[in-house]
């Protein structure tokens, strides 16, 4: 498995990718203009994606982290975070951020076990932003988690 660097002048973005983790193509977009895309692939094929975008001089953050169905489980999702907490360190800034909704129970714990620590709730956000109900692990998704950590 090897993570890259996406050339966004020249490649095609992996949509259906992106979408696992956030359901706005509007959203995912926006972001990507501002940010950087990481790709990892197996066997020249492109099975997961990281974008990090920067949040100011000293903050950036991972807006968006998902592996292929089929590949997830592997440690593909580790790897990302992991390969993105460097290159923000590789690039000056002092903190790195993510968030995630309070039903994402396994996002909660891969982040945690990143390195990143619980910074604050941004209390019904997911029922502010988006037109649908959300529910996972039996849980509806109502705020957003912020994590951060020290770089
Ligand atoms: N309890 C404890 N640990 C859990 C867990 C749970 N319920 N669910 C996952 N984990 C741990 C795994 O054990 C693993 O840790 P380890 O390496 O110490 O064993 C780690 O979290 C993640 O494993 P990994 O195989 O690297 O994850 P992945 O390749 O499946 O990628 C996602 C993780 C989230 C990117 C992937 O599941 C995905 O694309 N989901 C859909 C999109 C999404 O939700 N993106 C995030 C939006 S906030």
């Amino acid at each position: 498995m090897v993570i890259r660097r996406l050339n966004q002048n020249d490649e095609i973005v992996p949509m259906s990718l992106l979408l696992l983790a956030d359901p706005s193509e509007e959203m995912i977009r926006g972001y990507l203009n501002k940010g950087e895309c990481f790709v990892a692939e197996v066997e020249n094929k492109i099975v997961g994606v990281c974008v990090l975008s920067p949040i100011s001089s000293e903050s950036t953050e991972i807006v968006n982290v998902a592996v292929s169905e089929n590949y997830q489980g592997k440690g593909i999702g580790k790897q990302l975070v992991l390969h993105a907490i460097q290159t923000a360190r590789f690039l000056g800034f002092k903190t790195i951020e993510i968030g995630t909704g309070n039903s994402s129970i396994g996002q909660l714990a891969l982040y945690q076990k990143c390195g990143f620590q619980i910074e604050c709730i941004d209390k019904d956000y997911f029922i502010k932003n988006y037109p649908e109900e959300i529910y996972e692990n039996g849980i509806q998704c109502r705020d957003m988690i912020r994590l951060k950590q020290e770089l």
